[in-house]
């Protein structure tokens, strides 16, 4: 059976160039070539979700243009519920402008537009498709005080609450902490919201405590090709990554965060939910751009290490 998996976040066009190296300030570079692709942390979670076996629902802002168009149908081409997609009148459709390069690393500058549209009112009335969640996944691409508010409102509907806190804050306040279940950062993001710097299994482990100890229910701090590190208040356990040739890292982490929720709305346990997110991620990253790197159900079943 499907479970439900509401997000609430953004839904971004990515414009992506590819470059031999990322440009130094002041430095202009010839790139490789460019394309327009679906994307949007939010979103690529929602596809990731959809994907890999959730039945999925979409609550955010786009702008009334041609870009805004492309970002829903893409969504409904996943079979995501987008009724909660709105169309801002006179606003633009965020986008993010994108530089992947030869290491396949990436360097991104988002422009918020309709994203910053996402208030509390929008979701309060929501509230009912909140009902319908198993699982409710935010992330940092809308305003702070929404997300703030959807994760009060998960933890008061007794949903399992999921915060990818992403692009990195440097703090998050700190009533957040008990409402949420699952804290899903990567490195920079576990950095940034402990001042510990976090590279390695060892580090990830000392930020995961700290941020236990802040109140969160249960932390996975991602680590890339050093896989991921799971605790919680009793213990926690390293998951390796499985070993990919990369060639584009954008949504990885997003690909990971949509399959865990995924696996745990279909009532995977948190271990399988956490290997089933990383095959998912790790496939995702042998593919070029957002949502199209997004592996499918069937993908990740098969996939031998
Ligand atoms: O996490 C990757 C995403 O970050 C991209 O799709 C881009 O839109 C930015 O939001």
């Amino acid at each position: 059976m499907q479970g439900k998996v509401v997000i609430v976040g953004s839904l971004n066009m990515d414009l992506v160039t590819r470059a031999p190296r990322l440009p130094r300030a002041g430095e202009t570079l010839a790139g490789e070539s460019f394309v327009t692709v679906p994307g949007g942390k939010g979103a690529n979670q929602a596809v990731a979700a959809a994907r890999l076996g959730a039945s999925v629902a979409m609550i955010g802002c786009v702008g009334d243009d041609a870009y805004g168009e492309q970002l829903r149908s893409a969504l409904l081409a996943e079979g995501i519920d987008c009724q909660a997609v709105t169309a801002i009148p006179g606003e633009s459709t965020g986008v993010a402008l994108i530089v992947v390069d030869d290491n396949s690393q990436n360097a991104i500058v988002i422009v918020a537009g309709g994203n910053g549209h996402v208030s509390p009112e929008v979701v309060n009335d929501l509230d009912a498709l909140l009902g319908q969640a198993e699982v409710i996944i935010c992330q940092l691409e809308i305003p702070m005080v929404t997300v703030g508010h959807v994760l009060k409102r998960g933890r008061e509907l007794g949903k399992t609450v999921i915060l990818n806190p992403a692009p990195a804050s440097d703090a998050l306040p700190a009533e957040w902490y008990a409402w949420i279940d699952y804290l899903i950062p990567n490195e920079s993001e576990a950095t940034a919201l402990t001042g510990l710097a976090v590279d390695s299994v060892a580090s990830a482990d000392a930020a995961a405590a700290a941020l236990l100890r802040a109140g969160v229910g249960k932390v996975i701090v991602t680590l890339g090709a050093q896989g991921a590190l799971f605790a919680n208040q009793a213990s926690s356990q390293h998951f390796p990554a499985p070993k990919v040739k990369p060639v584009d890292t954008t949504a990885a982490g997003d690909t990971f965060v949509g399959g865990f929720a995924a696996a745990l709305a279909e009532g995977k346990s948190e271990s399988e939910a956490i290997r089933f997110g990383q095959i998912a991620a790790a496939l995702s990253v042998t593919r070029s751009g957002a949502q199209p790197s997004i592996p499918t159900f069937n993908e990740v079943q098969s996939f031998q290490p």
